[in-house]
């Protein structure tokens, strides 16, 4: 049976005339090499930025209250003028002057109050990814903090929210550029009883930019838009290929802060220790660990051999890019990220067997579908204020409108969400507000149990695949889901769940 055919049998009950046409287009839609109009490929800079330095840690956001367990800050979202090399003027768009954005490190239990201003020429807002927070302060799309203004966002973080998160802007319309041009940050949250505590800590921000010959960010052109952005240039902390020495064993947090770019890890020898929402319960070897756009990890390296040199590498992932011609999507290669010096020290290290309790999520009181679809209509593609035209992505065979609410669902009920991904391309869903436990993974072939319990508000589906998660939202409010791929996601592929109480 072939992928289609597949799909449309474990969608046969829900009556998908609609995903028949809408894959044929996308079947149709993977090879243009005919189509020649409005492509406007960027030329890009092929020369390199300065590489080799040690890697910056990330700048921390200085806290600053006066009373215990409350974190005050503000962020200023505003232009950033750079020279990557000297006199090449770059503007990037930044948090407090900084790329990426200072680390917000708190505890749990603490309440956050982070005053908000806008100096941006776009509105925009401050989304607290992955974290559990009330949606009136979780920087929804339409609810934005206009150019010039102030916001403050208010929420206090619950015991057992310890994890790697990130903050990004989300104003509909804009989340793509205002991420790419250099908004992100990020967000840690501790547990006081943390079974790792004693381990020192990396932090790897990767992002990327991508730049023209006058080492300016360009606008997004039509292959951007369809198959997400990806800058020749994937930055740790800022820098270009940095090197950074390991002593011992040591903690590494990694966060996928790219727009469209999956980063396939491998060439360092990494224990899983945990997921978006926190630790794992059991440490899990890795052999290379796929970090989709959007998605954080934790994990341990423990130096084996003294002295010995390694590269941190995003090797290539194919993700079925479309193209619109011969040769403008070039082939996917591998990168090297970080020159890395493992120092081994005599004693063997032995990990915790065991990290934390992750309770399974029980029997579901809900079923949804979420169906990603694309669809093009070649005779209308182009480029229109800066938007792309005749190609749409959907969820559910509709593009995201702010005034519809997609879904409703209960406060504390057990939901099971089939994502399924009716396209060529591989999609990274995300939902917002809670954390969410992948039971399996479907295929044309079989079906596979989830090894392990972990939480994670990002998961990977590949092209014709389905993923089974389980979640719970656990305060009212209306809650997008998407697509992570910025691109997508502005374009459309978006949903609000609106949560309530049962009464
Ligand atoms: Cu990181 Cu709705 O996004
Ligand atoms: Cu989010
Ligand atoms: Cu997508």
């Amino acid at each position: 049976m072939d992928r289609r055919r597949f799909l449309c049998s474990q969608l046969g009950m829900l009556g998908t005339g609609m995903l028949l046409s809408k894959m044929g287009y996308a079947q149709s839609m993977h090879h243009m090499h005919n189509m020649t109009e409005n492509t406007q490929v960027s030329a890009l800079f092929t020369g390199q930025l300065p590489t080799g330095k040690v890697l910056p840690p990330l700048t921390l956001l200085t806290n600053t209250a006066s009373a215990a367990k409350t974190f005050q800050a503000k962020l200023v979202a505003a232009p950033l003028t750079a020279e990557l090399i000297p006199h090449k003027k770059t503007v990037f768009w930044s948090y407090n002057g900084q790329v990426p954005g200072p680390l917000i490190d708190v505890y749990e239990g603490d309440t956050v109050e982070i005053v908000f201003e806008n100096q941006l020429s776009q509105p925009s807002t401050v989304h607290w990814h992955g974290l559990p927070v009330p949606s009136e302060e979780d920087g929804n799309p339409v609810d934005i903090v206009a150019p010039g203004e102030k916001r403050t966002y208010r929420f206090t973080l619950p015991e057992g929210s310890a994890g790697t998160y990130w903050y990004h802007p989300h104003p509909h319309h804009y989340t793509a550029e205002q991420a790419f041009r250099g908004l992100a940050g990020p967000f840690i949250v501790r547990a006081k009883n943390d079974p790792l505590r004693h381990l020192p800590e990396s932090h790897l921000l990767f992002s990327d930019v991508k730049l023209d010959t006058n080492l300016h960010i360009p606008d997004n052109d039509m292959l951007d838009w369809m198959n997400g952005r990806e800058g020749q240039f994937v930055l740790v902390n800022g820098q270009l290929r940095p090197k950074l020495t390991v002593n011992g064993p040591q903690r590494w947090r990694l966060w996928n802060a790219c727009n469209a770019h999956y980063l396939q890890l491998t060439g360092v020898s990494m224990v899983l220790v945990g997921t978006d929402g926190g630790l794992l319960e059991k440490p899990q070897p890795v052999n290379s660990l796929l970090l989709s756009p959007g998605e954080r990890a934790e994990v341990v390296v423990i130096p084996q051999i003294d002295q010995q040199q390694v590269v941190l590498t995003a090797k290539a992932y194919a993700r079925g890019k479309m193209s619109m011609q011969q040769g403008d999507v070039p082939p996917e290669q591998d990168i090297p990220l970080v020159d890395v010096l493992l120092k081994g020290s005599k004693d063997a290290y032995v990990l915790p067997a065991f990290l934390r309790k992750i309770p399974a999520l029980g029997t579901p009181q809900v079923t949804r579908q979420v169906i990603f679809t694309e669809s093009v209509n070649m005779k209308k593609m182009g480029m229109k204020n800066g938007r792309p035209t005749g190609m749409q992505f959907m969820i559910n065979g509709r593009e995201f409108d702010h005034a519809r609410i997609d879904f409703t669902g209960f406060v504390n009920d057990i939901e099971q969400w089939e994502i399924i991904n009716a396209t060529e391309m591989d999609h990274p869903f995300h939902i917002h507000g809670t954390q969410f436990q992948v039971i399996n993974r479907q295929t044309e072939f079989d079906t596979v149990q989830e090894p392990f319990l972990a939480w994670r508000d990002m998961v990977n589906v590949k092209p014709g695949e389905i993923v089974r998660i389980r979640l719970q939202q656990t305060m009212v409010g209306d809650r997008m889901f998407h697509c992570h791929i910025l691109e997508h996601e502005d374009l459309g592929m978006m949903g609000t769940l609106r949560v309530v109480k049962r009464d």
